[in-house]
């Protein structure tokens, strides 16, 4: 797979450290335009040079997911769509073509190989120790170095469940490692059955290989269904695993590095801070750990990392394969569902972008519930749904005018359900609000259109009642519904400041306050102001109506820690600039994506 990634690989001779340098360039190179898979070549640590090479944005664009994948992602939905819906075949070519689509089904079941490349080198015991191999330190305020592209695989108790997940792994010292499975996740579950057993869980991590495989371990695949089934019928043909030395568990026979060991259900430890794909960091908390018996390798093995932070990243690369491939299996549960979009800056599980066909009242109503029912769907924060006549999903400029003409305050449903254990901004953990938004296109009961301001007058004028106030930005000015962006300094509760500015109401209509930087950055603002809100505390609907994306503190009655943003390191940016390493990039689009 590697020789057909060449064309898109750029390699780095020039030492880097594993701490900060490495995945600082990764993270430089992941918001280009077009970006471009690393290899360096040469990882070293205070002087410590690694055998190893690290391998990251393997995702790196559209193009090169095609060539992992194989052929197109919407051919590949087509694929599991024609066979959701396949009826028993009637006539000849009617049932050859049956017959391909079942053989397919063939292609899922793996297979069991020794030998595997994958157990070339063979570490076990004292032999067998993390530091050998070259893991990354990504932010200045994480807990350690964590392995970020690991496939965890684990089983059922009773053996009859087999389970892939990727979830970041802490390294705490030469043998054990942190299993941040969250407590929603596949992992989590079947850790439970040994916990309450009290019988040690194997666990077995695979780095590298065939990309696909480190897809399939992110893609949420209802419980119970083995993912690796998915890549063989991605790539039509079965998958080949082996089992693993020190344990029975059985991983992909071509990963660069498997990892091997078992947890002990009744141990716990500290696990982050760490940098997250949410932009903010995720807070330090217990999470079960495994103890490392054995690593083994292939010949000459490969690092594979990916840097996850604020957006865009590799990440969006990932989940707009999932976003793409699992459309048919998400219509099963919502057949008007036309199409969908999860929008990177709405670090997916914040924002979806759904289209549908409505038919009845409420319709739109009926796919929002169902989608915050169904597996990690429920983990979305704000759905907004748009009708058939609506501009093309990703076309986000147009969208949101159709939007803001169409909405309309009655049509805002606040509900409450579970969020993303990464979720920082909920009133309690794991639970919190669901804003689901009705743009489809109805007749309107509600005519009104505000009577437009310029940004400076605007701003006087709010700043009479309200000093506290700094910027306005006024976005989608020439649509029924403006939106009205406010920078504060936060001696208040945003709630007050909108208390004391809605006498301007004829002025205003959607009023959005933030305290942060992102006035005139809109992809930067949605990712804040998803990120920040819970429905159920910070929309107020009224004839104007308030979102406080503000970060939030004891103001806000918010009683949790506020997590930090996650940042660059100044100095090394600095040191990779001066190694002449950071092209391709203006310094516009490095503000724009707060890299410096
Ligand atoms: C780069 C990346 C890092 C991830 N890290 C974690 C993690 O640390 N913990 C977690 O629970 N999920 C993490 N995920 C999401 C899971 O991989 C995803 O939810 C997957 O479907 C879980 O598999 P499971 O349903 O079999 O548990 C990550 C995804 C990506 C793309």
């Amino acid at each position: 797979m590697l020789e057909m990634l060449k064309p898109y690989i750029k390699e780095i001779d020039t030492p880097l450290d594993v701490n900060l340098e490495i995945p600082h360039l990764a993270y430089i190179e992941a918001k280009k335009k077009n970006p471009k898979i690393l290899l360096f070549k040469n990882p070293v640590e205070n002087g410590k040079k690694y055998d190893i090479p690290v391998l990251m944005n393997i995702f790196a664009n559209e193009e090169v997911l095609e060539v992992i994948f194989g052929k197109n992602l919407d051919l590949i939905a087509k694929e599991i769509e024609e066979l959701i819906k396949m009826k028993p075949p009637k006539t000849l070519p009617e049932k050859l073509k049956a017959f391909g689509k079942l053989f397919a089904i063939k292609n899922t079941i793996p297979k069991t190989i020794k030998n595997a490349p994958c157990q070339y080198h063979i570490y076990e015991g004292e032999a067998a120790k993390l530091s050998n191999l070259p893991i990354l330190k990504t932010w200045e305020r994480d807990g350690g170095k964590f392995i970020t592209m690991g496939q965890v695989y684990t089983k059922s108790l009773d053996g009859n469940i087999r389970n892939v997940g990727m979830y970041r792994l802490q390294v705490y010292d030469d043998k054990r490692l942190g299993l941040h499975w969250q407590i929603h996740k596949d992992s989590a579950h079947l850790f439970w059955e040994y916990k309450k057993a009290n019988k040690l869980m194997p666990v077995s991590i695979a780095i590298g290989g065939d990309p696909l495989y480190t897809w399939c371990a992110t893609a949420p695949m209802p419980p119970g269904i083995f993912e690796v089934m998915l890549y063989g019928f991605i790539r039509g043909k079965n998958p080949k695993l082996t089992k693993c030395i020190t344990n029975e568990l059985e991983v992909p026979a071509d990963a660069d590095i498997v990892i091997e060991g078992y947890c002990n259900p009744q141990e716990m430890e500290i696990e982050g801070m760490f940098g997250d794909h949410t932009g903010y960091y995720t807070l330090k908390k217990p999470f079960p750990f495994m103890h490392v018996e054995a690593i083994t390798t292939k010949k000459n093995p490969i690092y594979y990392a990916t840097v996850v932070g604020k957006p865009p990243l590799e990440d969006k690369y990932m989940g707009y394969a999932t976003e793409r491939i699992f459309l048919p299996l998400l219509k099963t549960t919502a057949p008007d569902l036309i199409d969908y979009a999860m929008p990177e800056n709405g670090v997916f599980h914040n924002l979806i972008l759904a289209k549908i066909a409505p038919r009845y009242p409420g319709h739109s109503l009926q796919i929002m519930h169902s989608l915050w029912g169904v597996g990690q769907m429920s983990f979305v924060k704000h759905a907004i749904f748009v009708d058939e006549k609506a501009p093309p999903l990703r076309d986000y400029e147009s969208l949101t005018r159709y939007i803001l003409n169409n909405f309309e305050p009655k049509n805002i449903l606040v509900s409450k359900g579970i969020v993303d254990e990464l979720d920082h901004s909920s009133i309690e953990e794991l639970v919190g609000g669901k804003l689901g938004v009705d743009a489809t296109s109805s007749e309107k009961s509600d005519d009104f259109s505000p009577n437009v301001l310029k940004d400076k007058e605007l701003l006087k004028k709010l700043k009479s009642v309200e000093p506290l106030i700094e910027d306005v930005k006024q976005y989608f000015t020439d649509t029924k519904n403006p939106i009205c962006v406010i920078k504060f300094d936060k001696k208040k509760s945003a709630k007050d400041i909108f208390e004391s500015i809605k006498k301007f109401k004829e002025h205003l209509r959607i009023v959005v306050f933030i305290n942060t930087d992102e006035i005139d950055n809109p992809y930067m603002l949605v990712w804040r102001v998803t990120n920040n809100i819970d429905a159920l505390r910070d929309v107020w609907i009224d004839e104007v109506i308030g979102i406080d994306g503000s970060n939030k503190n004891e103001l806000d009655g918010f009683n949790r820690e506020w997590p930090p943003d996650v940042d660059t390191t100044k100095e090394v940016i600095e040191k990779l600039k001066n190694l002449g390493l950071i092209e391709g990039i203006s310094e516009e689009e490095m503000k724009k994506y707060q890299i410096i």
